[in-house]
């Protein structure tokens, strides 16, 4: 049995309510279940079953793990057989950060490319569950083709939100293709999770941002496959990007199910990459740090975010206190990174025969960062989270390998970031001599 809990106030709420904060004090919720036989062994042994199962919803990597998720009847579940997404060595990636090794669980392999699936499928199935034949999104681009193609699964109609011309166009034109009304609102992220927050408070929009639960209930997953992939062995540090902050909190809060489940015996330290130009979390961690009032300190929002990896172009985050509280139970950190750390790490993700999406890339920049701070050993398992697929945003790629990657900085002047792993196109005449030449032979 599962039931929402405020994570400020306590109160509890059944499942069939239709909110998405706390009715008494505003607070996030939580999907919480009573605990019972499913423990330890007994999880595990159904879990490890069912991935040699024909049936779509026992390969799923996230209705794989349906005891620890809300119930929904085997016809209620909308799916994709999402998640199953590898785990992957990157030893030039490990070079570059100074790691002795290092690896990347890359959930830009789901099916529209990103990690938001594992949210989408138990978000979809809820709003199917409480009778909603629509759903709406604020987004940076993944949320939006994730929500559109689970949406168009279920027969439901999608209305997207996205800030104008701020999202990478392989985003953009999966929302279309899948068939979402798209709005394009002139503002940032911010302006548009405001604006979707309030009319679907208004109106029969069932809201699938990561503020609702249900969504963080399948992301959580990525935990849990994590550590079926690792033969329930937990590594010593996950790197997550940090946006509206639902990813981090979504995964700590399966490791600490885990945990409270005896399936393993310590938390990972959950650790939260921003970009310098969106950092509201990394400011609040300084101030956590310094002991400045501790526990009661609130987010400072940062107004006009700015970064190229426009995933994580967000100044509000709505999930903040689900990450702090993420951060104490692991004894995580945040760490931020500039552009050009971005840009570079993207290229050498590349270079392993990976890539990724921008944001992703902020794992290994940050990591990098904190092996020279001598916050990271190089010795500890890692292991990075990718959370876009490379063909998310070919604009970002052609431009770094072209040289001509730049950023409007804080007071509206061109920043060129330098392209230190460019790939350069050749450019050669359409004549056999002149490519013998170019080839070097
Ligand atoms: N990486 C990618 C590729 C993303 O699309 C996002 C968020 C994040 C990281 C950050 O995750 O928000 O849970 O902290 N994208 C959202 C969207 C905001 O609308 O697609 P977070």
């Amino acid at each position: 049995m599962s039931l929402l809990r405020c994570i400020e106030c306590q109160s509890d709420f059944p499942t069939s309510q239709r909110i998405y904060t706390c009715p008494k004090c505003s607070g996030l919720l939580d999907v919480v279940y009573e605990v019972n036989e499913f423990q330890g062994g007994h999880l595990t042994n159904a879990w490890d079953q069912r991935r040699a199962s024909p049936k779509s919803v026992d390969r799923s990597g996230v209705w794989r793990f349906r005891e620890l998720l809300p119930e929904a009847g085997e016809a209620e579940i909308v799916t994709m057989v999402e998640g199953n997404t590898q785990i992957w060595d990157a030893p030039r990636c490990a070079e570059y950060a100074g790691m002795n090794r290092l690896s990347f669980k890359h959930l830009g392999m789901n099916p529209t490319g990103s990690f938001k699936d594992l949210g989408m499928t138990t978000g979809v199935t809820q709003a199917g569950r409480l009778g909603a034949t629509s759903v709406a999104c604020a987004s940076t681009g993944n949320t939006s083709a994730s929500m559109a193609a689970y949406a168009a699964r279920a027969g439901m109609k999608a209305f997207v939100f996205i800030p104008s011309g701020q999202i990478a166009l392989g985003k953009l034109s999966q929302a279309l293709d899948y068939g979402a009304v798209v709005l394009q609102i002139d503002g940032d992220f911010d302006d548009a999770m405001r604006l979707a927050q309030e009319v679907a408070n208004e109106s029969p929009l069932y809201l699938l941002n990561s503020v609702n639960p249900f969504r963080l209930e399948g992301q959580k997953t990525i935990a849990f496959e994590m550590m079926q992939q690792r033969g329930w062995q937990a590594p010593d540090r996950v790197i997550v990007p940090g946006g509206n902050l639902g990813n981090s909190s979504a995964i700590a809060k399966g490791f600490h199910e885990l945990m409270e489940r005896g399936v393993i015996a310590r938390m990972p330290k959950i650790t939260i990459i921003q970009a310098e130009g969106a950092n509201p979390l990394y400011r609040m961690w300084l101030r956590y740090r310094d002991r400045e009032g501790a526990d009661d300190l609130k987010l400072e929002p940062v107004i006009g975010a700015t970064t190229l990896a426009t995933a994580i172009k967000i100044g509000n985050p709505i999930s903040w206190p689900k990450a702090m509280r993420g951060l104490r139970w692991s004894a995580g950190g945040v760490e931020q990174v500039t552009e050009q750390e971005i840009a570079d790490a993207k290229a050498m993700i590349g270079r392993d025969g990976i890539g990724c999406e921008p944001a992703s890339a902020v794992t290994l920049a940050g990591v990098k960062k904190m092996v020279a701070a001598g916050d990271v050993n190089p010795d500890e398992d890692v292991v990075a989270i990718l959370t876009g697929h490379v063909l998310k945003d070919p604009d970002f790629t052609v431009n770094y390998h072209a040289g001509a990657l730049s950023y409007v900085g804080k007071t509206g002047e061109k920043v060129a970031l330098e392209s230190r792993y460019a790939n350069a196109f050749a450019h050669v005449p359409a004549e056999r001599d002149a490519i013998m030449k170019a080839l070097g032979f």
